[in-house]
């Protein structure tokens, strides 16, 4: 990923600070910034190309803080890449290397996640505390290089403590409810069965969705401070009575976005 940082450094001036990666329908965040560098990823190369419905495909640089939180520098993946793509682990976190290769050290990744946990409504936010990976696929898998990180990482804080503890301070004072839970991580790219959703609550998990745990892997090999932020965009399967449905998934993360936006101005200027 070196070509790829070499490639980006040489568009802005701006030295960002953290990384955010954007989930399905919620690219609002991309369009707050100010000062702002956008760069699609076919332009970066060894940047897969993001092929996802809801997802823009571009490195967005640029200044977060219109809204009087402070300011800080950031750098955005407006669309990611998934498994059910047909991307191997290792092109999916092909954003988190370059990121790395810019010099960040803390991401802060979202997604939209179906809700498995008895007090999740349709339009929540939650904060990550731990994942459970059933992806079957890890983007470590291969020779390790240890310039980027150990063979086998310690994942016992793979969603960082204080970061938890600053979003909860940002999410308090805005008056959004943020509670945690476990994101359980499926290949796709169909939606679960009910009883595939009563084995992952069995197996306690809260939220179920098809992204971020490779990228939480290879951020955390990397020794990155990581914050995993899920947007309920529909309760599960077999817990509504309604079948899913992306249409709705996508407006829920759309209908969302505004709160996820608040949020992120409030916290981001804290993590650096
Ligand atoms: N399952 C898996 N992934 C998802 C869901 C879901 O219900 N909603 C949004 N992403």
């Amino acid at each position: 990923m070196r070509g790829a940082a070499q490639y980006v450094k040489a568009k802005t001036t701006i030295v960002p600070e953290v990384g955010v990666v954007l989930g399905s329908g919620l690219g609002a965040f991309a369009d707050s910034l100010i000062h702002s560098v956008r760069i699609p990823y076919s332009e970066i190369p060894g940047m897969p190309i993001s092929t996802a419905i809801g997802h823009a495909g571009e490195l967005v640089i640029g200044t977060l803080g219109a809204d009087g939180h402070g300011t800080v520098e950031v750098a955005v993946m407006s669309g990611r890449f998934h498994l059910y793509e047909g991307y191997s682990a290792r092109e999916v976190t092909a954003g988190i290397r370059l990121f790395r290769g810019l010099g960040l050290k803390r991401v802060v990744l979202t997604n939209a996640a179906g809700g498995i946990g008895v007090n999740l409504s349709q339009g929540s936010l939650v904060l990550i505390s731990d994942h459970i990976n059933l992806q079957a696929a890890n983007p470590l898998v291969g020779p390790n290089d240890p310039a980027l990180g150990p063979r086998f990482p310690d994942m016992t804080e793979a969603y960082s403590y204080r970061l938890r503890s600053l979003a909860h301070e940002a999410a308090e004072e805005l008056g959004i409810p943020l509670p945690e839970g476990i994101y359980a991580a499926v290949l796709g790219p169909n939606y679960e069965t009910p009883a595939e959703i009563r084995y992952l609550r069995a197996i306690g998990a809260d939220l179920v969705g098809m992204s971020t745990v490779p990228e939480v892997i290879a951020a955390n090999h990397m020794g990155m401070e990581v914050l995993g932020i899920s947007c309920v965009t529909n309760l599960a399967a077999g817990l509504s009575g309604d079948k899913l449905d992306q249409q709705e998934v996508l407006e829920t993360g759309h209908r969302i976005s505004g709160t996820l936006l608040k949020l992120l101005s409030a916290l981001l200027p804290r993590v650096p």
